[in-house]
C-alpha cells in the first residue's frame, strides 16, 4: 500500500479539510472515538473544530478520544503536560465529557507503569478501536513518542525522548535540561490498529523527512514509514512540507 499524499496551498486549508472529515465522521457515527495528537501541528484542526461545534452545532457529547503520548513526571496541571495542552486547545472549547477523553499518565511509579500501559490498549479495545487517528511527525519521523528503534509491533509502553525530540521542546520548557527525558506512547502497532490515520505535516523543516516517510524502505529508523503499511493513510500537507516529495515521485 502506498500512502496518500494530498497537498494544500496552506496549513489552514489542509487543517479544515481534516476538520470536514471528522464532521462527517461524528455525524455519521456521534460516539466516534477519535485518536489525537500534540505539537503545534494540529491546532490548526483543533481551532476549526471548536468553530464547527461553536457555529455548526458540531456536538462532541458522546465522542470518546485517546491521546498518542504524555510526558513522564509533569502533574496533568503542569502548563506543557499534554493534558493541559488538550485542555487549552480542545477540550475546554467543546461539549465532550470528561469521561470520555483519555491520555496516559505521566505520573505513574515504576512498578504500575507496565499495568497503566495495558490498561490503556485495554481501553481503546473495549471502545471499539480508533476510528480516526491523527498523527505529527517529529523531525526524526517519529509518530507520538516512537522514536528511532521502536519496533513496528511496539504497544503502548515506557519510552526514552531522543535528544532532538528534547531540543524540539525545549523552548517551550525554557531548556532543554527541564524536558522530560521519557514518555508513555502509544505503540507503532497501537497506532496501526486505527481503522483511518491523517498525518499533518507542516513547513520546510518537516519536507526532508515526510519525504523520508512515504518514499524510503520502511524502517525503524523512521517509524513513520510504518504507515506505508497501513490500508487507509492520508498525509495532508501543506507545500512547504511536500518540497521534496515532488522531486522524488
Ligand atoms: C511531539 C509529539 C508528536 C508530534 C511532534 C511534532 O514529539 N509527541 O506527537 O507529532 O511533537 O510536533 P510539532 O507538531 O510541534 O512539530
Amino acid at each position: 500500500m502506498a500512502i496518500e499524499t494530498i497537498i494544500f496551498p496552506d496549513a489552514e486549508q489542509a487543517a479544515q479539510q481534516v476538520a470536514k472529515k471528522i464532521q462527517q465522521l461524528i455525524q455519521r457515527k456521534p460516539d466516534a472515538v477519535l485518536g489525537l495528537a500534540t505539537g503545534g501541528t494540529p491546532l490548526l484542526l483543533y481551532r476549526e473544530l471548536i468553530r464547527m461545534h461553536a457555529e455548526e452545532g458540531l456536538s462532541f457529547a458522546q465522542v470518546r478520544t485517546f491521546n498518542l503520548d504524555e510526558y513522564e513526571g509533569l502533574p496533568p496541571d503542569h502548563p506543557e503536560s499534554y493534558w493541559s495542552f488538550m485542555q487549552r486547545n480542545l477540550f475546554d472549547h467543546i461539549d465532550i465529557s470528561p469521561g470520555n477523553y483519555h491520555l496516559p499518565s505521566g505520573m505513574l511509579a515504576a512498578d504500575a507503569v507496565t499495568e497503566h500501559c495495558e490498561a490503556y490498549e485495554n481501553a481503546i479495545r473495549a471502545a471499539g478501536g480508533i476510528d480516526f487517528q491523527i498523527l505529527g511527525i517529529g523531525r526524526n519521523g517519529h509518530i507520538g513518542f516512537n522514536e528511532p528503534g521502536s519496533t513496528i509491533s511496539s504497544r503502548t509502553r515506557r519510552v526514552t525522548l531522543c535528544e532532538v525530540t528534547r531540543a524540539d521542546a525545549a523552548p517551550a520548557f525554557g531548556s532543554i535540561e527541564q524536558v522530560p527525558t521519557h514518555a508513555i506512547s502509544m505503540g507503532c502497532a497501537t497506532i496501526l490498529e486505527a481503522q483511518e490515520i491523517v498525518l499533518l505535516a507542516f513547513g520546510e523543516h518537516k519536507a526532508e523527512i515526510v519525504a523520508q516517510a512515504v518514499c524510503g524502505e520502511v524502517s525503524e529508523n523512521v517509524t513513520a514509514s510504518y504507515l506505508q503499511t497501513h490500508q487507509h493513510i492520508h498525509f495532508y500537507l501543506d507545500s512547504a512540507a511536500a518540497r521534496d516529495l515532488r522531486d522524488s515521485m
